[in-house]
């Protein structure tokens, strides 16, 4: 069984693989989601019916009356946005009071990380497509160690102090120019810290909280954002956000240490999508690309803008597959594909120097590597009822076959449409 008692869910590709869906439907039978990095770049959509949730800071397990929802240490936590979050879930009837805990450790991202990001973009020669949601200064803050944590909120005039030299720091870096006002900019720092009470409500210590709820027999969902392509570390370096999106970077996140993760469930599309500037080996030509974003609604949940699209790439599965230590493996979208005749899979990258089936180091070599493909007969029949594997025509149980082969991880969930019904479980 890839799904134990303490399981991370992660994206395998460039995000946005329909983690936030595979999330929901694994926490009925979870009692403690909780985040481990990124913050509100991400928008993981979840559909109930008639409804769609997008959440960007929330864990996807929030839809699940009662289950309790953390943000781990490793998110940076945009706390206007948090609230917003926060109230428009309530308004929508979702019963939030008392079930969402954020770490005393997170740190605070505050409007003048979101200035420097939207600035340090309209700079840029080469610009990453960043979200603008002030990720990269945030974690830089963190990590050069002049960051504000939700526990400093506590500390009266030493975090002023250290808000107010972040904010100055922000400035400089931002230098003339910047579409940002400095009144409003002060003005949305202070509405950040004038809820800091309010946060320190919710302040908890989530490695403590996910290691007690462990020992109680409970289940845990280590909730991943973005994806393993866009991983600081292991992804196509620079066009990656600023955290460790594997996951390796879940007991970290919120304060657990390895041995206590018993099972890695990698979030794959049927095929390729990417946001943001970067190489996208298997994309596909300018018709495709628009036919694919049409059929998979391929547009950013968190900025709107379209992702770029491609057959799937069973190079960067397989490498995803390694670098997380993948138990198993959930494809999504496979529906969207009903209608395509003939579906192709990247098996290996033709470079300079040969073929290759190794996810390259060199972002740069990368964006002139020729895909190969293998041909596959597409299904070309309605999916999206099927509620297991022998439901499935034969061309399209063939070619999940053949992506589980190459990635070299159990599929053990197929996701088949929008709903939380439209699931098989392996
Ligand atoms: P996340 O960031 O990984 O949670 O993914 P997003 O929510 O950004 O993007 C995934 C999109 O695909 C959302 O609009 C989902 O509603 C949608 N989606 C998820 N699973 C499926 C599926 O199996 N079929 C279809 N057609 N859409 C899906
Ligand atoms: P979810 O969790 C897809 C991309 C941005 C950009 C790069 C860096 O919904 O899968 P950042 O704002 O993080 O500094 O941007 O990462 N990016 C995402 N792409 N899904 C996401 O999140 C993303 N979060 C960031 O487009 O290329
Ligand atoms: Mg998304």
């Amino acid at each position: 069984m890839a799904n134990g008692q303490c399981t991370v869910i992660v994206g395998c590709q460039w995000g946005d693989e329909g983690k936030g869906k595979i999330v929901d439907v694994l926490a009925e039978d979870v009692d403690v989601i909780a985040r481990y990095q990124g913050g509100a770049n991400a928008g993981h959509t979840v559909h109930i019916g008639e409804e769609q949730f997008i959440l960007h800071q929330i864990p996807s397990g929030i839809l699940h009356s009662g289950k309790r929802c953390l943000l781990g240490n490793g998110v940076v936590l945009d706390v206007l946005q948090f609230f917003e979050e926060y109230e428009a879930l309530a308004k929508r009837g979702i019963d939030v009071e008392g079930r969402v805990g954020v770490s005393e450790r997170a740190h605070l991202l505050l409007p003048y990380h979101k200035a420097h990001d939207r600035a340090s973009e309209d700079k840029a020669a080469e610009k990453i497509g960043t979200t603008g949601r002030g990720i990269g200064p945030a974690y830089e803050a963190k990590a050069g160690r002049v960051g504000v944590r939700v526990a400093d909120l506590r500390g009266g005039e030493r975090m002023e102090k250290r808000v107010r030299e972040g904010l100055e720091r922000a400035r400089q870096r931002i230098g003339g120019g910047s579409a940002e006002p400095k009144d409003e900019l002060e003005a949305d720092v202070r509405k950040s810290l004038e809820l800091g009470g309010r946060l320190l409500g919710m302040a908890t210590d989530t490695g403590l909280e996910v290691t007690r709820a462990l020992r109680a027999g409970k289940r845990v969902l280590l909730e991943g954002a973005q994806g393993t392509a866009l991983d600081l570390d292991h992804g196509t370096y620079p066009f990656v956000t600023s955290s460790n999106t594997t996951a390796g970077g879940a007991g970290t996140g919120v304060g657990i240490g390895p041995t206590a993760i018993d099972s890695v469930v990698g979030v794959v599309k049927a095929y390729t999508t990417r946001v943001g500037n970067g190489p996208l080996p298997s994309g596909f030509e300018p018709e495709m690309d628009q036919h694919i974003r049409d059929l998979g609604g391929e547009y950013g949940a968190t900025t709107g803008r379209p992702r770029r699209c491609g057959w799937f790439d069973a190079v960067l599965a397989r490498y995803a597959a390694r670098v997380n230590g993948l138990t198993g493996v959930a494809v999504t979208k496979l529906d969207v594909l009903d209608t395509i005749p003939e579906i192709l899979i990247t098996v290996a990258y033709s470079t300079a120097h040969g073929d290759t089936e190794e996810f390259p180091a060199d972002t740069w070599s990368l964006e002139s590597v020729k895909p190969r493909y293998e041909t596959h007969p597409g299904w070309q029949a309605d999916t999206t009822r099927a509620k297991s594997l022998k439901d499935l025509p034969k061309n399209a149980r063939a070619y999940l076959d053949r992506v589980e082969e190459l990635t070299g991880a159990p599929i053990t969930m197929v996701s088949v449409g929008t709903d939380r019904s439209q699931i098989i479980r392996v």
